[in-house]
């Protein structure tokens, strides 16, 4: 099924003017939550897909959607009222985050997200758990872990762009899971997932929220995620 087109542009844009693109696939789970297919995410997706686009751009566009994504995925985690008086002695009644969180990244790819994590959040921990996926099997191998004593106290931030069969991400929720962190505090950052991948981990996971910016078409024989935009640790670290 292809994926859907839609004219994408600002609203003063008539609908008729506005350029054709392909935007994400919608997904029935509560617990799956896709960007806002805005123009300006359309263009950066745009920008990192595009196998011409160079080392150092992939860089900046894709951390640019990043931060989109950590901004978003902050919405995710619990407030408490919190009252301030401001200069002019007037009181403001707003919210305050709760709880402690910590990043995970899912390496080496994952690496990638702990920035744009640092850059909201100052001074977070971030544990690593290196999985790499089997080029031939494409099944997740679970190589290393390294993560903050008191995680299972903590919401976990788990961080990896590509989400394709869904093995490595299934694998480190289960390694996060084992160490004690509950389902519900566990939120999934990820670029680019495929349909089948992110159903089945929705369903295997009720309680973990996915923040994603875009679901895809599929995946081709090789399990890459079509149109995709290929290997992105290749990317972004090495090509
Ligand atoms: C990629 C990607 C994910 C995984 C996705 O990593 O970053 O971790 O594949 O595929 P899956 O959903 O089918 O498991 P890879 O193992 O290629 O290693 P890398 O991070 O070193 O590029
Ligand atoms: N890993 C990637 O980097 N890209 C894919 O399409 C699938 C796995």
């Amino acid at each position: 099924v292809p994926s859907p087109a839609q004219g994408v542009g600002p609203n003063y844009q008539p609908d008729g003017e506005k350029p054709t693109a392909t935007v994400s696939k919608e997904i029935s789970y509560e617990n799956v939550h896709v960007l806002s297919q805005t123009p300006q995410l359309i263009a950066l997706l745009t920008m990192i897909r595009d196998k011409r686009t160079a080392r150092a751009d992939f860089i900046f566009y894709s951390n640019r959607i990043i931060r989109l994504l950590v901004e978003e995925g902050l919405n995710h985690l619990p407030v408490v009222e919190q009252s301030v008086t401001t200069p002019v002695g007037r009181a403001y009644l707003g919210v305050k985050f709760e709880g402690k969180i910590c990043g995970v990244s899912i390496m080496r790819a994952g690496e990638a997200m702990e920035q744009g994590l640092r850059d909201c959040c100052r001074s977070v921990r971030i544990g690593k758990i290196l999985i790499q996926r089997d080029e031939e099997t494409c099944m997740p191998k679970l190589f290393y872990e390294k993560l903050p004593a008191d995680i299972a106290d903590r919401w976990v931030l788990l961080l990896d762009p590509m989400f394709a069969t869904g093995g490595s991400a299934t694998l480190a929720v289960e390694v996060l899971k084992q160490k004690g962190v509950p389902e519900h505090r566990i939120l999934f950052l990820n670029l680019i997932a495929s349909p089948s991948g992110v159903a089945e981990f929705a369903e295997r996971f009720p309680k973990l929220r996915v923040v994603t910016s875009f679901i895809d078409q599929g995946l081709d024989d090789k399990k890459y995620i079509i149109p995709g935009l290929g290997d992105f640790g290749d990317r972004y670290y090495t090509l």
